[in-house]
């Protein structure tokens, strides 16, 4: 049975375990782009949930520095999922006691990382081609958690091998609160068309939420996807790259049918509002370093963004960055 999106909408709220999720979009999980600073501002225009990046389930045990800062916890930043992957049962489970020690509102699993380092260590998506230890890993880790444990899943290893289905209701019959599927083999990456059938598939699989993953750039698709698929909710990553005011928009077309386009000065507004938060967060050299990304992708098809965006790579004063944003954004004005 294939639902409207739009009337579902209002009011909506995602039940996982007793948790209450608003709205029908979350932020992905993305490892070097939604830290701190983007998730309060995506949590600012109306994404549902957000998450940490990746955590090491093994630098945790081994009480790395590093790793332990990722799993810090502010207030504001809520509902927060934090994202845990490893291969071992024992060691995630023990990841998993300490996570919750730290108070986040779910942990996921990571069950689709396509990258080298992670898949060698039979972690991320390298667990689709072993399911029984996939098995065995939500089992450990949802006895251990005393807070809602989901799951992130790629379709399968390869084209040749899509195992969702099977995969996510292996994450229901362990304990298993909600599933998400990125629509795409571990073959795929990031490349090619996501097959958003295979969500729908799963849908079908289970009775816990089932959040669509994969390709969602605009209101529309998010929109379609709901609609093409029955899931639950949708997840953006890219889509909200430069663009965390997605969830508003997305939030507007589902209730109303329509959206209001951002201004081109506003856009910069937002870019500015996002590096005070950087600034507040981090070491100003580190801001200006990390900031340096966002703004090309919070710039890209404005009127000399290509000159802006070569200027502000070569910055490394915060002060000037800034000056610069800010002088960009005139010049827009004057261009109106
Ligand atoms: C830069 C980057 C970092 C990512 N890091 C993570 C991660 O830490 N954990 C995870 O589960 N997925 C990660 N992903 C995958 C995204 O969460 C998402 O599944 C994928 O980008 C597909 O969604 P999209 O088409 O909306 O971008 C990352 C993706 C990108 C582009």
């Amino acid at each position: 049975m294939r639902r409207d999106a739009a009337k579902l909408y209002i009011d909506y709220l995602m039940p996982i375990a007793s948790l209450k999720i608003k709205g029908r979009a979350v932020l992905a999980p993305m490892a070097g782009v939604a830290d701190t600073a983007f998730r309060l501002l995506a949590l600012k225009y109306g994404a549902g949930m957000v998450y940490s990046e990746l955590i090491s389930a093994d630098g945790l045990v081994r009480r790395n520095d590093k790793t332990l800062e990722l799993i810090r916890i502010r207030e504001e930043e809520r509902p927060f999922g934090i994202q845990i992957f490893g291969s071992d049962p024992s060691v995630m489970s023990e990841a998993a006691a300490m996570v919750s020690q730290a108070g986040p509102d779910l942990i996921d699993l990571n069950f689709g990382c396509p990258v080298r380092k992670v898949i060698q260590r039979g972690a991320g998506s390298a667990l689709l081609k072993d399911l029984p230890l996939l098995r065995r890993i939500v089992r450990s880790v949802v006895r251990q958690a005393d807070r809602p444990v989901t799951a992130k899943i790629r379709s399968g290893w390869s084209e040749r091998s899509i195992v969702a289905e099977e995969a996510a209701r292996i994450v229901e019959e362990e304990g298993g609160q909600a599933v998400t599927v990125h629509a795409r083999p571990r073959s795929m990456k990031f490349q090619g068309e996501a097959d958003w059938t295979v969500i729908a598939r799963v849908k079908e699989a289970v009775s816990i939420p089932v959040i669509g993953n994969g390709d969602v750039f605009s209101p529309e698709d998010a929109g379609r996807m709901l609609d093409e698929t029955g899931c639950d909710a949708v997840m953006i990553g890219r889509g909200a790259m430069g663009r965390p005011w997605i969830f508003e928009e997305v939030n507007a077309f589902l209730r109303n049918g329509r959206y209001r386009l951002l201004s081109a000065e506003a856009r910069i507004d937002v870019c500015l509002a996002h590096y005070g938060l950087a600034l507040e967060m981090l070491e100003p050299e580190r801001a200006v370093r990390e900031m340096r990304k966002h703004i090309g992708w919070y710039v890209k098809g404005l009127h000399g963004s290509h000159r802006l965006r070569k200027t502000v790579f070569e910055m490394d004063d915060p002060v000037q960055v800034e000056s610069c944003l800010r002088d960009f954004q005139r010049s827009l004005k004057k261009e109106d």
